[in-house]
């Protein structure tokens, strides 16, 4: 029983440490760091260069774990960083893939220079000071994306002139940087911060502000001064965001009432605090699959030789392209393609969903349709497939059925009957004509 209790506690030890080491690893990555040509002014505009770099990243000033393992022989020892993040937004599983990975995340960083701004939401927020001292050092904005794809993150991160020691002041994160909804559902465009609160400039309060752009097609979706607590004024409804998370917890993901197709695209998010700003962007994209309809349903009976003309209808779906194809499905159970018939081009409704159709033409002598079966319309989209169906009925094929035998039996007497009465007649008459002329 000792052993046992023995056994347990130190497993409980061994996990526990297992634990700890794991929430403490934070990676050392491997970045771009990119900044402007030197010697600008004349020249082409926006020219860069780009080195690779290295960052080691940790959680506390005083650590010194990273900085042992050696830098890469290809990269220049002036750009190895150790990056101090406090809030640990950099120690994320999906930034740290284990050793030897061949998929890496995405990071660049570049120096950054901070200035006021004179955006309405934002000036209040540098409106008494001239730049405080705490501004004159190296400053940094990074940004970094997850091997999962949804996980984006950038930094502001401040070194003492001269130094490769960087302290993360502003940290901002998004967890949907590919969002996807169905039209109608409420949507979250996740956007959190973290703010250093030992930086002097923390106090003077924040801004933020959603921006959508996409295609030359670029608005302003929301602005809030977080300082003065206004909100400014914007044209677009149905967009909110949680006041008092963002106040709380720095939790300033916006709130979709309705997802529109109008609202697929490009969103940015960007804090801002006093001459620093960050931001994240992320895509959102509204899937709505087609509703499928057939015409004419049910299908009329159709007699061999005949051409059937058979309509598919997909409506309100969104983005393009979709797939239309028609099915055979025979008595024997087995399914074969018809092929797609004739495509429409499609027509764009009021609400920015799509429809489409196909026209097939079935040709009871050409496409061995038997008996007849289910005839079916599939639709693939990228919001999933689907499928509607019409019975086909072709009578008098090959061996007739009892019904068809009845018929023409039917038809038999009927004409049989129809020979008697007219021969019936016309003898009849003859007959009095006869009797006349004895007369
Ligand atoms: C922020 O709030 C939204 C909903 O209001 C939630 O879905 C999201 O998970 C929150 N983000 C964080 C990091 O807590």
């Amino acid at each position: 029983m000792a052993e046992f209790s023995t056994i347990y506690k130190l497993s409980i030890i061994a996990v526990i440490g297992f634990i700890q080491a794991c929430s403490c690893t934070c990676p050392v990555m491997e970045c771009w760091f990119v900044q402007e040509k030197a010697g600008r002014g004349g020249g082409l505009t926006g020219a860069t260069t780009q080195e690779k770099s290295l960052l080691h990243i940790r959680t506390d000033a005083h650590s010194e774990t990273a900085e042992t393992q050696r830098a890469p022989a290809d990269i220049n020892p002036s750009r190895v960083y150790v990056i101090t993040d406090p809030a640990a937004t950099l120690c994320h599983p999906s930034l740290n893939p284990p050793r030897g990975s061949i998929k890496k995340p995405q990071c660049e960083i570049n120096p950054f220079l901070p200035q006021p701004s004179s955006l309405k939401w934002v000036a209040s927020l540098t409106e008494s000071a001239l730049s405080p001292i705490y501004l004159q050092a190296d400053w940094f904005s990074g940004s970094f994306q997850g091997l999962d794809e949804q996980l984006g993150v950038s930094t502001i991160s401040r070194a003492p002139s001269g130094t490769k020691e960087h302290d993360v002041i502003l940290s901002i994160t998004s967890k949907t940087m590919s969002a996807k909804s169905r039209l109608g559902d409420p949507v979250t465009l996740d956007c959190s911060f973290w703010v250093d609160q030992s930086n002097p400039l923390s106090s003077s309060g924040f801004a933020v502000e959603w921006r959508y752009q996409t295609r030359g097609d670029g608005r302003l979706v929301l602005a809030y001064d977080g300082k003065m607590d206004r909100l400014a004024d914007t044209h677009e409804q149905g967009a909110s965001l949680d006041f008092e998370a963002l106040h709380e917890r720095g939790n300033a993901s916006l709130l979709l009432e309705e997802a529109k197709v109008r609202h697929s695209g490009t969103y940015i998010c960007t804090v801002y605090l006093p001459y620093l700003l960050a931001q994240v962007t992320m895509d959102l994209q509204i899937i709505e699959p087609p509703s499928l309809s057939i015409h004419p349903s049910p299908l009329p009976l159709a007699v061999p030789g005949q051409t059937l003309n058979v309509q598919c209808e997909a409506s309100g779906f969104a983005p393009l392209p979709l797939e239309l194809n028609w099915e055979f499905k025979g008595a024997d159970g087995k399914s074969r393609s018809l092929g797609s018939g004739s495509v429409s081009g499609h027509r764009q409704a009021w609400d920015g969903t799509y429809s489409q159709s196909t026209r097939l033409e079935l040709d009871t002598s050409k496409l061995d349709l038997g008996r007849g079966g289910e005839v079916t319309c599939v639709a693939v989209h990228a919001g999933g497939t689907r499928r509607a169906s019409v019975t086909l009925n072709v009578i008098g094929f090959s061996s007739p059925s009892i019904e068809d035998s009845m018929a023409m039996v039917g038809v038999a007497l009927v004409l049989y009957g129809l020979i008697k009465f007219v021969s019936w007649t016309f003898t009849g008459s003859e007959g009095k004509v006869k009797m006349a002329e004895v007369d």
